[in-house]
């Protein structure tokens, strides 16, 4: 299967009051057509910020990225010029956030906002682009959708603004799409609608998505794959079902113990885990592994090396000597 995105070794330090901060280090990680990819891990680990670096919107820049390549269909995107780059975002990769009301303008309907961004990327006039808009709006499956088109964004429910959101960003048929944390702000019944729509774009369309959320159990729902992020590296990444079920890294294992789950509360007998400790603040030194100081299996020689990339089986690899050290 052709990849859609390739990230080899991608690094990217930000250089701000507080001096130069690296923020990823060697991310690696690839997306089929057709796949989904979830990003997860706590707060801080470097998941807005590898989106952020996809679409080379990173806050300092594209100097912000200090090595490696970002290949997005054969197409090399840390070379290619802001003017060119232009014409990818929205158009071939689209991207959408926790809160559609920042990325919508209140002061525009959202047919006329759906529209503009059709007329941007297609060659169409503004009633062909509305019969599109009214098209997509039925895709995501927005009942009345011509009364929708006449509406402001304040005048809908949250969930509703999250649909409008992904139809704007489905209605170029983009072959990739960012989404981070969309359905945090939802309560659970819209949550499980918005991941079934985003499911079902992807598979009808063969588009490629990176889905970004520090919620396992969502990720679990969507994922083809997933890979697990600690500060600023992804420590371990396999198939959903790999990483879900056989967790290998303490990292991974810590976060998959830390789900609620649906016990009675007399019957609950485990109270829930909470990992002790912080992510580490991007400029503290720490040598050896990152999750070491917080790590319950950590070893002498996890203070001192980085761990290398273990490959375990297709697929599923890992970052840490304690694993290292158990298989030997
Ligand atoms: N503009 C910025 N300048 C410098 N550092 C930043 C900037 N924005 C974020 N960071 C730092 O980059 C690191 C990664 O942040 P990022 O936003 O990618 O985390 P995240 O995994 O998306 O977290 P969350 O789940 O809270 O969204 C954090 O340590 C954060 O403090
Ligand atoms: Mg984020």
């Amino acid at each position: 299967m052709e990849n859609i995105l390739t990230i080899k070794n991608l690094s990217v330090s930000l250089t701000g009051k507080r001096g130069t901060v690296p923020i990823l280090h060697d991310i690696s990680l690839e997306i089929e057509a057709g796949h989904i990819l979830g990003l997860v891990g706590e707060s801080g680990s470097g998941k807005s910020m590898t989106a952020f670096a996809i679409t080379q919107l990173l806050p300092g820049g594209r100097n912000s990225i200090v090595g490696g390549s970002i290949n997005f269909c054969g197409q090399e995107l840390t070379e290619k010029k802001e003017s060119e780059l232009a014409k990818f975002r929205g158009k071939e990769i689209a991207m959408i956030f926790q809160e559609p009301m920042t990325c919508l303008n209140p002061v525009f309907t959202i047919g006329r906002q759906m529209t503009d961004v059709i007329m941007t990327h297609q060659q169409k006039n503004r009633t062909e682009a509305t019969s599109k808009a009214l098209e997509m709006l039925e895709k995501v499956h927005i009942r009345n959708a011509e009364r929708v088109l006449k509406r402001y964004p304040y005048e809908l429910s949250g969930g509703m603004r999250q649909r409008v959101m992904i139809a704007i960003a489905l209605s170029c048929s983009p072959k990739l799409l960012i989404a981070d944390e969309p359905t945090t702000a939802l309560d659970v019944t819209i949550q499980a609608q918005i991941i079934f729509l985003i499911k079902e774009a992807c598979k009808a369309s063969g588009t490629g998505v990176v889905f970004i959320s520090h919620d396992l159990g969502v990720v679990s729902q969507l994922c083809d794959k997933i890979a697990v992020m600690y500060s600023g590296k992804i420590v371990e990444m396999g198939t959903a079902s790999d990483v879900l079920r056989d967790p290998q890294h303490p990292y991974t294992k810590a976060l998959l113990s830390s789900i609620p789950r649906f016990t009675p509360k007399e019957d609950a007998d485990d109270k829930l885990y909470a990992i002790p400790g912080m992510v580490p603040d991007p400029l503290e030194v720490i040598s050896g592994c990152r999750f070491a100081p917080r790590c319950p299996y950590v070893l002498d020689i996890c203070r001192k090396e980085e761990p290398p990339l273990k490959i375990l089986e297709e697929g599923h690899c890992l970052h840490c000597h304690f694993q290292e050290e158990v298989q030997a």
